[in-house]
């Protein structure tokens, strides 16, 4: 049986989760459940990251020793994953034994083969982000000649301390080499090139120890120090899965490399330049790939404890049930980039994705078939040349699910698996069986049998990422998910022959009635009036081309547009403003083709100049649909 070992960062215990916690354990889980499908064996890391100066200062500021303090935030994070059925296998705290004792043995190896020395650090120290500010960070900003850092924009402090130092500098090469061969071992790739970039431009040796703290695991041999909370934390990834611990080598040698590690694009450095070295160091192999996703944002600000603005997921989950809120967060926040968090998006998206698309369609075909007494769906002797079309279709996706899937981009996954769902909608509706029940049956059987089918790919493959939810839907078609097998093999290599027996179940997901506050972005109903009749040269004044949007900005004053870089080919590149950022993320839109007012008078928007407007349908839930080309066609392309 094939491995496969995810790790997600381990979070700082000095509060309850956030949605940004939720957000990178929940890739996790769907890399992880994504696997089990694969029928691989699966080990998925997560846990707390206990010790430093922050959680020292925050037990310090309630009157509470460090220990009792993360003590009594451990049940929030494991009940919070429980809610989410997060599938972790192992839960660690860098305070258990295990891990301090690991490390410290890790530590006296490198001392004894001289990658570990003593010395002196004197410089600044972001305790937020639990990093020393290196001379290249400078210039990130100054306050009372003070550097802010610059990854959190906090004010840093100076420290001068003794301190024991890990040859960071002498595996700058080898570092840039690893580059150079795996260039995969960032996804996205963007983020390798910032890596990089600070490599080449010189790596200073990295203090390991403090003696201005003492909430941290002693550093071997000098009683005078505790180990730096990085160095401390990143080696969960390994002592979690035996390193260091006695008994455990064989267990340790099964799962070591990781096959995925998670994180934020805050904690690039760390993962992508400190811990290949500390792994090079103990001649350990490299972790097989690195997923950096974005930020989700609360308006231009990231979310997060201490900005306050941070989200509930317990209380999310109550309000709008748990598969709902996974489904929100992996299929709409883009990897790639930093995303906006809003209800109303939120809500827009249970109503028209989960509830409209999908629960409809499982609605509507069970309801019609028990209706006309076909709870038993046989399969027909032949299938339809649309039938045909559908299976080849589902074939067709379930490849580029797994392509993606596979590169790490999970929320493209799933906007793939929508287009399926589009598409079976598509053929039911085209279809017709609510005509045909009585005067044509077997037709009918089988158009609901093919429309099942459909429904249990679906089901596998949107599993990972709303696992009750789609049992739910299997139960309704007398099914179970079964992981005994490599259910990508065989949804790809086995033809349509399942029995299905029905059951009319609860309703998949309910719609949420979009409360007034949240209204404001979905637009006002346009009255249905009869237009003036126009003559063609009225028409031809309008001048549409076909434009590939190259880049999107936010445009910081409003809370609505995006600034948009629109490539026309031979007829240049413009900027176009458009208030649509309350329906597509960015990486929605970016480097899509769309259809453009290409002569509209420029015009300014916020003080700045607009070129054009980009053209948008609103389906039936109010939705604004992308105008593309069927196919990529030249930028510039006069639409007549
Ligand atoms: N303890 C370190 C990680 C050590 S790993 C060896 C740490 N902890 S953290 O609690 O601050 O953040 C953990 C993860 O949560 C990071 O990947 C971070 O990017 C993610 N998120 C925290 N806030 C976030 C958002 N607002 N949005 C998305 N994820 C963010 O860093």
């Amino acid at each position: 049986m094939q491995k496969f070992y995810v790790t997600t960062p381990i979070y700082y215990v000095n509060a309850r989760p956030h949605l940004g916690s939720l957000y990178s354990t929940l890739l996790a889980d769907v890399a992880s459940r994504y696997n089990k499908l694969h029928n691989k064996n699966v080990f998925f890391l997560t846990g707390t990251d206990e010790h430093g100066q922050k959680i020292a200062q925050s037990a310090a500021a309630v009157g509470k020793k460090p220990q009792d303090f993360v003590d009594s935030f451990i049940p929030a994070f494991k009940d919070a994953w429980k809610l989410y059925n997060i599938d972790y296998t192992k839960f660690i705290r860098t305070t258990d034994s295990d891990h301090i004792q690991a490390v410290q043995a890790w530590i006296k190896r490198l001392i004894d083969k001289g990658d570990i020395y003593k010395s002196h650090y004197a410089g600044y120290y972001c305790v937020s982000c639990e990093a020393f500010v290196t001379d290249k960070d400078m210039p990130h900003g100054i306050t009372e000649n003070i550097p802010l850092c610059p990854t959190c924009g906090r004010t840093t402090e100076y420290v001068s301390e003794e301190s024991y130092f890990f040859k960071l500098s002498s595996y700058q090469e080898r570092l840039l080499q690893f580059y150079k061969d795996n260039p995969d071992f960032i996804t996205p790739r963007e983020r390798m090139a910032e890596v990089i970039s600070f490599v080449q431009s010189g790596l200073k040796d990295l203090s390991i120890s403090r003696t201005t703290i003492d909430w941290g695991i002693p550093f071997p041999g000098d009683k005078n120090h505790v180990t730096y909370v990085w160095a401390d934390a990143l080696n969960n990834y390994i002592t979690g899965v035996g390193y260091g611990v006695p008994g455990k080598e064989k267990e340790f040698n099964v799962w070591w490399p990781a096959d995925l590690q998670i994180l934020g694009k805050d904690i690039v450095r760390f993962h992508a330049v400190f811990w290949p070295a500390f792994l090079m160091a103990s001649g350990l192999p490299m972790p097989k790939k690195l997923l950096v996703h974005g930020w989700i944002k609360i308006g231009e600000h990231k979310m997060s404890k201490s900005r306050g603005n941070a989200v509930d997921p317990v209380e999310l989950a109550t309000t709008y049930g748990v598969d709902q809120v996974r489904y929100y967060l992996v299929r709409h926040l883009a990897i790639t980039q930093d995303s906006p968090f809003t209800y109303a998006d939120l809500e827009q998206r249970i109503n028209s994705d989960l509830s409209h698309d999908l629960g409809n369609l499982l609605n509507r075909t069970i309801t019609l078939a028990l209706k006309y007494n076909v709870a038993m769906v046989e399969c027909p002797k032949t299938w339809s040349a649309e039938s045909v079309a559908l299976y080849e279709a589902g074939k067709n996706i379930t490849v580029r699910f797994m392509q993606e899937m596979e590169a790490g981009y999970m929320n493209r996954a799933y906007a793939v698996v929508w287009e399926y769902i589009h598409e079976v909608n598509k053929y039911f509706h085209n279809q017709q069986p609510w005509k045909i029940a009585q005067s044509e049956s077997e037709k009918f059987a089988e158009v609901i049998s093919a429309t099942c089918h459909a429904l249990y790919t679906i089901a596998h493959l949107s599993w990972p990422l709303m696992p009750q939810k789609m049992e739910q839907l299997l139960f309704a078609l007398g099914k179970k998910i079964n992981i005994e097998q490599d259910v990508f093999a065989h949804l790809l290599s086995v033809p349509w022959k399942e029995t299905f027996s029905l059951t009319q179940g609860e309703i998949l997901f309910n719609k949420i009635d979009i409360k007034l506050e949240t209204q404001e972005t979905v637009m006002t109903q346009q009255e249905v009036k009869q237009s003036p009749t126009i003559i063609i040269d009225d028409f031809t004044k309008i001048e549409l081309r076909v434009g590939m949007i190259e880049d999107v900005q936010v445009l910081e004053k409003s809370d609505k547009l995006y600034i948009l870089k629109v490539n026309f080919g031979d007829h240049g590149v413009r900027q176009i403003l458009s208030g649509i950022r309350k329906h597509f993320t960015p990486e929605q839109i970016l480097h899509r083709q769309g259809v453009f007012v290409y002569n509209l008078a420029p015009r300014k928007m916020m003080g700045l100049e607009s070129q054009g407007m980009m053209l948008f349908a609103k389906d039936a839930q109010e939705q604004l649909v992308l105008i593309q080309p069927e196919h990529t066609i030249p930028n510039g392309t006069q639409l007549s």
